[in-house]
């Protein structure tokens, strides 16, 4: 039977386990075919003969039995055995082998299994105007960019947004002290286009100016004022709100470049302020707000709660709009222009009850019908004593500081070579990038750049150098002239190759569905690993025919071909050489 092209090699093996429960007259729906826990007898097993025994009212062994005999004429599998009370263990023909890799090989894809396709917003990183990106946006953008990478690979619509935090009063103040300190900006003129402030200038002013209204009502005043005229769309303060605005962004652009974290939409909060009015009016008219103590409120709690839900604030006494307010007003700017089937939020756990309270919130009022809300949360970036990662002086840390000391420590790890600067560069990152994403997201991590750029275990630096070491293979082949040729699937270590790079499209699904990149992460390392065996024990350039020879250097083609497919959904990058 051959391999229909949506088919992963384990799917083809399942359509044959259903059709033969079926004839065995058993229940064949939802039958698996997993590794198997010993690869030296084995490729595939299937555990449910002994999952129907009990219903089917027959011993685990004789149902097994039926259906191996019925396996056994096809001529996917060279043996069939039973194994205990029942486990069916499958050794799959090499001609089965050959077909799985040769058509892997030959798809851009590597197999990946295209699903539906639905329009998904990704929100990720999420930083505010004015501040510099810190230790708390590592895991937003780096989680974030590789499940945009992943539901793109997938066939979905993925747009990715950056939701900045770009409106309120701390706009106020900002916008306030500037024209304090540069009367000029507050009218018309050329200034915009050349700014006499900085991003440092940005970061020093904001916490100075909101200590200074914190202390002073009348600075404080002054602040809010501010707000309002912005509010209001003054000209000259929308004029400088969005000179902040792009100046801060540049900024913060380097950032997302450097972790190669791509934007379709750089929105903010401001995109939906103009909504919000409309949208209160709405909920409080239809009666899914409603006052409470001046405020304006919708209750979320549900009786199936744990702990009471307290309810999602939409409007202060002040009549001021809150964050809640904002992603309720998000997700219907969303809807009507984007009109998406999912919207995926990768924020910091801690802010698990205000999206819980937000996604109620918006099915209450209607606005998120046929909308999948998902917040992916993550665990904190610890230091060395298990707390949220602070600088030596107690601070928080900027992202760049980060970055900045895996690579040195990288560099440090290099011997001299001319683009040593370079190299040490795309190393730190991948350390950084590969130490989060092989962490499951909601556990936190230490922050440990010394062993993130340690080149053995599971690290990045270790999966680069597989990856590089894999691509020169097929550089020196090309140097020998080698060519490659039909893979031949004789040796044990080229089996569990061949059977390893199958499973690449379950690890991308799991990965997707559990918006958990670590699954493809620990699915690259068993890959790299594997790789490493099959090269000790495989001579590829000094194999003993030319035949033998080409049929491996195919698989270390696939090898290649899987491995960087992996890294690239993760957003590592390989360098060259190492
Ligand atoms: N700016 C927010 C913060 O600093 C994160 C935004 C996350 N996205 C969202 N739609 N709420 O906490």
């Amino acid at each position: 039977m051959q391999i229909r092209s949506s088919d992963t090699l384990a799917t083809h093996v399942e359509r044959l386990l259903v059709a033969a429960f079926e004839a065995a007259g058993l229940e064949g729906r939802g039958v698996r075919a997993v590794p198997a826990q010993r690869p030296d007898l084995a490729d595939l097993q299937c555990n449910a003969a002994m999952a129907l025994a009990g219903a089917a009212k027959r011993p685990p062994r004789e149902i097994a039995e039926a259906v191996a005999t019925l396996l056994r004429e096809h001529a996917e599998f060279t043996s069939v055995d039973i194994a205990g009370p029942g486990f069916i263990n499958m050794r799959l023909s090499p001609a089965l082998l050959t077909a799985q890799a040769t058509r892997q090989l030959a798809d851009p894809q590597a197999g990946i299994a295209g699903e539906t396709p639905e329009t998904i917003v990704i929100d990720f990183g999420g930083p505010n105007v004015a501040k510099p990106l810190h230790v708390g946006h590592l895991r937003s953008l780096v989680l974030g960019e590789s499940l945009r990478r992943i539901l793109l690979a997938q066939g979905h619509r993925v747009i990715g947004d950056v939701h900045l935090g770009d409106w309120g009063l701390q706009m106020g103040m900002l916008i306030s002290e500037l024209s304090r300190l540069w009367p000029e900006l507050t009218s018309d003129g050329e200034w915009t286009a050349n700014p006499p402030f900085s991003m440092n200038d940005l970061q020093a002013i904001y916490p100075r100016v909101a200590a200074e209204c914190k202390a002073d009502e009348g600075r404080m005043t002054e602040a809010r004022a501010a707000t309002a005229r912005l509010q209001a769309g003054n000209a000259d303060d929308m004029r400088l709100w969005e000179t902040i605005r792009r100046v801060s962004l540049d900024a913060q652009t380097t950032d997302f470049h450097t972790l190669d974290a791509h934007f379709d939409e750089l929105n903010g909060e401001s995109l939906v302020q103009p909504l919000i009015p409309g949208m209160v009016e709405d909920l409080a008219t239809r009666g899914v707000a409603k006052r409470s103590e001046g405020a304006l409120i919708v209750e979320v709690a549900e009786e199936s709660d744990d702990s009471p839900m307290p309810p999602l604030l939409l409007e202060k006494s002040d009549g001021a709009a809150l964050y809640a307010t904002t992603d309720l007003a998000t997700i219907l700017e969303r809807r009507d222009r984007l009109h998406p089937q999912r919207i995926v939020y990768v924020v910091d756990q801690r802010q698990a009850l205000h999206f819980q309270q937000v996604f109620r919130g918006a099915r209450q009022a209607g606005y998120a019908d046929g909308i999948e809300l998902v917040h992916v949360g993550f665990g904190t970036v610890n230091g060395k004593d298990g707390k949220p990662y602070k600088t030596r002086e107690g601070g928080v840390a900027k992202l760049h500081e980060l970055l900045d000391e895996a690579i040195e420590r990288a560099a440090g790890r290099l011997d001299e070579r001319v683009d040593r600067a370079e190299l040490a560069h795309a190393v730190g990152v991948a350390a950084v990038k590969f130490a989060d994403l092989s962490t499951y997201r909601t556990s936190g991590y230490v922050f440990d750049a010394e062993r993130m750029v340690a080149t053995e275990g599971r690290t990045g630096p270790y999966m680069q150098y597989a990856c590089v070491r894999v691509t020169s293979i097929l550089a020196r082949a090309d140097a020998e002239s080698a060519a490659m040729g039909t893979m031949d699937i004789a040796e044990a270590a080229e089996r569990t190759l061949v059977l390893l790079c199958s499973r690449f499209p379950e690890a991308v699904q799991s990965a997707a569905r559990r918006y958990a990149p670590n699954d493809l992460a620990d699915y690259a390392y068993d890959l790299a690993q594997a790789f490493s065996r099959f090269y000790a024990e495989c001579p590829v350039l000094a194999a003993s025919s030319a035949e033998v020879r080409a049929s491996r250097l195919s698989l270390v083609a696939l090898t290649r071909h899987v491995l960087g497919k992996a890294l690239d959904l993760l957003g590592i990058r390989v360098p060259e050489r190492m």
